[in-house]
Order: structure tokens, then sequence, then C-alpha cells
């Protein structure tokens, strides 16, 4: 079984059910369902979709010693005892979440707090205590202040202690804030020194032209270091490169619930096949699999099946029928 550890951001997601689709007005009571309470963020999403397709992972991220902390713990071990083995805890802040405001029939509106994961830093990613591992995933650093204040020396540091390890990595992005700090930091200065340690580069299309500030931005990551650029790019699916070859796989057609989480979702099957000897052709079949399983329920970890029914589903034949 292969064994892959995925650190970055994790945050408790409350999700109201809202009745009424009439603007929410200040002043007003709404009488609401019960709320929905699971985590997200690339830790939770990406973590726990490996976790359901069979793989042994450790979960690295950074919550409070707080009651959402209790509530993040006691969500990822209902996945698996002792997930939260490799969280660690602060009194820094507090454990950070969004509440989701979904109205029917009206775009959905998230109050995000950041909390813990300004302040998850290099010292929370002790490769000496992790369990040996195949490969290294890091998700979302513009969500991480941290990560992106100091012009990238500490992810840069990170990501260099997973290649000194003999892991395998990859890196995703999410969007900077285009009012916030994230937005005004340099990401090509930041890029420039993570990406030489970064096997897999994995933004969506859109984020990788904004933190490449080009319109060639794979050709961008490639020339600043990384291996492997693989974009997603929605309902168009997966491009990678290397420089020398291209490929592109389309999505598999399903029946479209939502899209939360589909990236990660695609993220965990590319590492699922990439860590089971499949090709980086192949990887990218397993991939479009499990984020199109993703896409067929509304949250980001429902729709994903276990490796046997996702195989069977999609014929992924065994690698050793190579
Ligand atoms: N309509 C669809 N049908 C099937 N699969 C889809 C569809 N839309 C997206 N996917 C799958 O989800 C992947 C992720 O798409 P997208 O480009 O939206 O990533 P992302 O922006 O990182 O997503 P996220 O919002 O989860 O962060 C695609 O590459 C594809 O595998
Ligand atoms: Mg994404």
């Amino acid at each position: 079984m292969s064994r892959v550890i995925v650190a970055g951001h994790l945050c408790l997601d409350i999700i109201p059910e809202i009745l009424t689709s009439t603007p929410i007005e200040p002043g007003q009571l709404v009488d609401t369902g019960p709320s929905i309470l699971s985590t997200g963020g690339a830790v939770s999403n990406v973590g726990l979709a490996l976790k359901k397709l069979g793989v042994d992972v450790a979960l690295v991220a950074k919550i409070g010693e707080d009651a959402f902390g209790d509530a993040i713990t006691r969500f990822v071990c209902g996945y698996g005892d002792g997930l939260d083995g490799h969280l660690s805890r602060t009194n820094a802040a507090q454990t950070s979440y969004s509440i989701v405001i979904s109205q029917p029939g009206r775009d959905r509106t998230f109050l995000h707090h950041p909390g813990c994961n300004h302040f998850f830093g290099t010292e929370d990613v002790d490769f000496n205590k992790l369990p040996s591992s195949d490969w290294f995933h890091f998700g979302y650093p513009p969500l991480m202040q941290r990560m992106f204040t100091d012009g990238g020396d500490e992810l840069a540091d990170i990501f260099s202690r997973a290649k000194q390890k003999g892991l395998t990595t990859s890196l995703d992005m999410s969007l900077p804030d285009s009012a916030g700090e994230s937005g005004r930091a340099k990401w090509p200065q930041i890029l420039a020194k993570v990406l030489p340690h970064v096997d897999f580069f994995m933004p969506s299309e859109e984020e990788a032209a904004l933190v490449t500030g080009s319109n060639e931005p794979a050709q961008r990551a490639l020339e600043w270091g990384a291996k492997n650029v693989v974009l997603k790019c929605g309902d168009d699916g997966l491009r990678w490169t290397d420089g020398t070859t291209a490929l592109n796989q389309p999505v598999f057609p399903v029946e479209i619930v939502g899209t939360t989480g589909s990236g990660d979702a695609t993220i965990a099957g590319f590492i699922y096949g990439m860590t089971n000897g499949y090709t980086i052709e192949e990887s990218m079949k397993i991939a479009c699999a499990v984020g199109a399983c993703c896409c067929e329920a509304a949250d980001a970890v429902s729709g994903i099946q276990s490796w046997e029914t996702t195989q069977t589903r999609f014929a992924i034949p065994q690698p050793s029928e190579r």
C-alpha cells in the first residue's frame, strides 16, 4: 500500500440548511434547518479522498486548542483511527472555519476565517516524526500567511526537506485574494524558489495564469524548475507537460451535483495512480475518474468511491497488465 503525506490548509466547514431564497436582511431572525459540519481545505479534501481510495495518509495541518479544533479531530478520525495524529494544535489563533451561506437559487457566500492556517510553518512538518512515505502533497499556500510573506523561503524549506527524504512532491494553489495580502505577494518570486523542489505543480488553469503572471503558465513553471506541470481545466479535464511531451485527459461525463473539492479529488486520483505503479497517462485517467466521482455529490468527499469500485466503473486495468 502506498503512503502519502498531505500538508497545508485545513478548516471546519459549517453549512446551515437555509430554506428561504429571500435575501437575508440585517435585523432578521432567519429560521434554518440543521447544519452540516465537515472539514474543508486541501488537507481534508485530498487526504480523505486518498484514505477512501485505500491509501495510508498522514494529515499535516495546524488547528486550535478549541471546540472547532475538537470538531475537526473528531471528524477526521471518523475516516480512520489516529488520522488526527499529525495535526498540530496551538493557542496562538482560532481554528480556521468557513460558514457557507447557500440559499436556494442564489450564489453561495463564504465567511472564511484563516485562523491557525496563517500560523502554519516549517516546524509543523517534521519528516523525522512522520511515517516514511512515497509522496508529499501541499495545498493552498495563498491561504497561509507564512507561506507567502517571506518571499517563499519557508515553503521552499518544507519542499526541499521533502526532497531530501526522497519523496515525490506536488503543489496545489488556491486563488490569491486580490483585495488582500496574498494578492499583493510576489508569486513569481515565491514560485521560482519553491518549484525547483516540486515534481508535480498542479494548480487550476486560472490559478496558474494568475500566480505566474503569464498566459503560458506551464512553460513558465517549468522554467522556474517544476519537473512536471498538471493543469486542472474544469470540464476541459487535465493537461500535463514536462516540457518535452504533453498529454490531455478529457473529463468523464457524469451527472454533476456539485464541483466542490473536484480539483482536490482529481489530485488524489493522480497521486493514487502514480504511487501504485501507473504511468502518468494512466494516472491522469484515474485523476479524472476520481474527479468525476467527486462531482456526483455536493460535498468534497462523499462522492469518492473505494479503489475497487472506481477501477471497475472506469475500466482501469491493473498496472501489471500494461
Ligand atoms: N463537469 C465535469 N465532469 C467531470 N469531471 C469534472 C467536471 N468538472 C470538473 N471535473 C473534474 O474536476 C477537475 C478539477 O477541475 P477544476 O479545474 O475546477 O479544478 P479546481 O479549480 O482546482 O477545483 P476546486 O474548485 O475544487 O479547487 C477536472 O480536472 C476534472 O477532473
Ligand atoms: Mg483547486
